[in-house]
């Protein structure tokens, strides 16, 4: 008999909650989650190593169920000073709209906290561990299943899914172009990689043998049993969580993405270098033909004073807003009634 990928992770239903890093899924919002019978993650992106350690004790203080930590694969980039600075200096009139005055970050010395976050993990005995932006190395995915660790990588083609299981994962997320937040894709352009769910998941389920967990656009008992159907053991949700009570997403992008429209949402690298779906706002509008942009993880560190200023002004209008392709069927509600309404529903039209 198979065990499906929730029996596995121990969960009373196939449903995770989707890491989001930039303080989103904080203890409250990870520890609901997984009360709630699906598998909380932390999305510990761009983490500090300190703060990655007290935000796994505060969810472990909260509850003794299965929970996730998510960790980028880190990028290496040269960019010379020049481009730097030609980069920087494009972003001075947002800058300057929002009242911001600094010197030039020093990028040049900026450096990845992926291997000190992977130890943490590690040594916290965080029982899953799933990977976006590239795969992990052969050595640290021995080293955390020597440890017993669920590691869970992210696809967007199905060459990228037959990578990750040759490299060991025990599961993999399909993302679809329809997904909140940054394309997962490690093998090309990310332009190429823009497969609908529908296309993407039968395609991944037919070459690999690893469980399939279905991300993009899935909102409500509809699209859980769809993504079901089409093959995947699980599904992972970003949006719909980002507006449940427990998230610690800002007031102000909570509301931006309760009032989106579909048409709304659209895929850009100005915030970051990396190309990301999110709410078109101001930002995204002025920056639409610029071409003086850094590859990620460079222009993240550019962007990261007018996020900030943004988010203490309560300005959604220069905040990144990564949302999914669905925001109408986003709601206000708690991780609880959310769950209950993916469940119910889904029993209901079995019955
Ligand atoms: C705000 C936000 C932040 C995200 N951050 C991450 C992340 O840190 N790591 C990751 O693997 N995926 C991240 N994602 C992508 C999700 O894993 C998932 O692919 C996506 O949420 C699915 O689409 P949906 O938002 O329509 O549910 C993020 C998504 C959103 C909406």
């Amino acid at each position: 008999m198979t065990i499906l990928l929730h029996e596995k992770l121990k969960l009373r239903y196939p449903i995770i909650q989707a890491p989001m890093a930039g303080g989103i899924t904080g203890p409250e919002l990870v520890s609901a989650v997984s009360k709630s019978g699906c598998l909380g993650s932390i999305g510990a992106g761009y983490m500090k190593p300190g703060d990655l350690s007290s935000l796994i004790s505060e969810v472990k203080a909260e509850t003794e169920l299965p929970f996730a930590v998510n960790l980028f694969v880190p990028e290496s980039q040269n960019v010379s000073e020049s481009e730097i600075k030609v980069a920087y200096d494009a972003l001075q009139p947002y800058r300057g709209e929002l009242g911001i005055s600094e010197t030039m970050p020093a990028l040049q010395e900026m450096a990845s906290p992926y291997h000190e976050q992977l130890e943490i993990v590690l040594r916290e005995n965080v029982p899953v561990v799933s990977f976006t932006f590239g795969m992990p190395a052969s050595e640290e995915v021995r080293e955390l299943k020597n440890q017993g660790v669920f590691i869970i990588g992210t696809a967007t083609s199905v060459m990228e899914a037959i990578l990750l299981e040759d490299r060991g994962v025990d599961a993999i997320v399909a993302q679809g172009s329809e997904a909140g937040g940054h394309r997962g894709t490690f093998s090309g352009p990310s332009s190429q990689h823009l497969l609908g769910l529908m296309s993407l998941v039968p395609q991944i389920c037919d070459f690999v043998s690893v469980p399939v967990i279905a991300a993009g656009g899935i909102m409500d008992a509809r699209s859980f049993r769809a993504a079901l159907q089409l093959g995947a053991q699980a599904v992972q949700m970003g949006t719909a969580f980002l507006t449940t009570h427990e998230s610690s997403a800002h007031p102000a992008y909570k509301e931006a993405v309760l009032n989106a429209r579909e048409d709304q949402v659209v895929v850009t690298a100005a915030f970051s270098g990396k190309e990301a779906r999110g709410i078109k706002n101001q930002f995204i509008h002025g920056m639409e033909n610029e071409t003086r942009i850094l590859p990620y993880p460079l222009q993240n560190e550019l962007t990261k004073s007018i996020r900030k200023a943004a988010a203490e002004q309560n300005d959604a209008e220069f905040m990144s807003l990564w949302c999914g392709q669905s925001p109408r069927l986003s709601r206000s509600q708690s991780v609880e009634e959310l769950v209950n309404s993916i469940i119910h529903a889904n029993k209901e039209a079995r019955t």
